[in-house]
């Protein structure tokens, strides 16, 4: 059926900036890391991704190894521009990434110039796009020289197949070096993206402050920890969930008794703040200026709905901030 979204969808989104950049994100940016692979159904990815951007959702985060298989996440991304969003290009940020194992040999792995401009290329060919807006090194690369990945990120915009560029997993004093070297080269850099939930929060100790002196915004991944910070695992590990898919990346042996006795006290905390634990945690994550964006993943229309729906309340009094911190320093 043809796809209409509602003329009013930009009216209760909230849009954060990438530092002092002149780009804007919604404050809830979807991914499609899991479920929206060749092994899942595409209607379903599909529905997820036309009523993100019915609700003012305009950042679609991908990259070359999405799937499984690798690959099929911008295949089907691609079919979904080409099905639903094909007169809303201009209206879209979307964002790829290379640096993990993509393709066999020397050459489909890392940060080398080789591997990320051949990736960019058959990204674009998968989705069938002439450029994305975001294209990040995925991870650090300790064997090839930062300058070299940084220099290849900059063609890729030379090139005119990316506006922006972004570094994503680079640990502090690392991606200070790597946006140092973007800036001096006049490259668009606007975003780190790094892991970033009550269950890690590395970044609070120096990436905030490297994001904030360089003038870019953080979209933070995994903020609900791959659903462990929601009221998924609080019964059991409930058959079709990431903990229970044979390519999950949730290591069922994670989510024991004591966690599930900590995460029942967070989601008591959230609900005396009107929240499910799912939207504190995303609120949580938002509390700081300098994450522009929480980068969630979903794997129904009735996740992302209850996600976006934590915006509505995204103060937090220090006392429940010190009753979160009390918690989790139980670990
Ligand atoms: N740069 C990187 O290295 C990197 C790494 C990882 C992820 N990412 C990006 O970040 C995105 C998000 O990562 P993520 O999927 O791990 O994020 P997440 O938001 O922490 O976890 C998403 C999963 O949590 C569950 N969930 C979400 N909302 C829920 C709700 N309201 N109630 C119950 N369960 C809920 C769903 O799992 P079920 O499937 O069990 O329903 C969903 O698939 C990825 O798609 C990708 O774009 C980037």
């Amino acid at each position: 059926m043809l796809y209409c979204p509602p003329e009013n969808r930009y009216d209760n989104m909230v849009y954060r900036r990438c530092g002092k950049t002149g780009l804007t994100l919604p404050a809830i940016s979807l991914g499609l890391w899991h479920n929206f692979g060749g092994v899942d159904r595409y209607e379903d990815g599909r529905a997820i991704v036309r009523r993100a951007f019915s609700m003012g959702i305009t950042h679609f985060d991908l990259a070359n190894n999405y799937g499984p298989p690798p690959g099929s996440a911008e295949e089907a991304f691609g079919r979904m521009l080409r099905d639903d969003l094909a007169g809303y290009r201009d209206e879209l940020i979307i964002s790829t990434k290379a640096g993990y194992g993509m393709w066999p040999g020397p050459y489909g792995d890392g940060g080398s110039r080789k591997y990320l401009l051949a990736s960019l290329d058959a990204s674009l060919k998968r989705m069938g796009l002439d450029y994305v807006d975001v294209f990040y090194h995925h991870r650090p690369d300790p064997d090839t020289p930062v300058e070299e990945s940084m220099r290849a990120l900059d063609q890729a915009v030379r090139q005119g197949k990316a506006l922006y560029v972004g570094i994503s997993n680079y640990p502090a004093a690392r991606a200070r070096t790597a946006l140092g070297m973007l800036r001096e080269m006049g490259t668009p850099v606007v975003l780190h993206q790094p892991r970033y939930s009550m269950y890690d929060r590395h970044v609070e100790e120096g990436l905030l402050g490297v994001v904030q002196d360089e003038g870019i915004g953080c979209i933070v991944f995994s903020p609900l920890a791959q659903g462990l910070l929601t009221d998924r695992y609080l019964g059991g590990i409930p058959e079709g969930s990431r903990a229970a898919r044979e390519h999950g990346a949730l290591q069922p042996d994670a989510i024991t008794d004591a966690r599930r006795a900590q995460l029942r006290q967070l989601a008591e905390i959230a609900s005396a703040r009107g929240q499910s634990l799912a939207q504190m945690a995303l609120a949580w994550v938002l509390r700081y200026p300098q994450v522009t964006s929480a980068l969630i993943g979903a794997s129904s229309v009735a996740q992302l709905e209850a996600n976006v729906a934590a915006l509505d309340q995204l103060d937090f009094s220090g006392e429940e901030l010190s009753s979160i911190d009390a918690l989790l320093a139980q670990d």
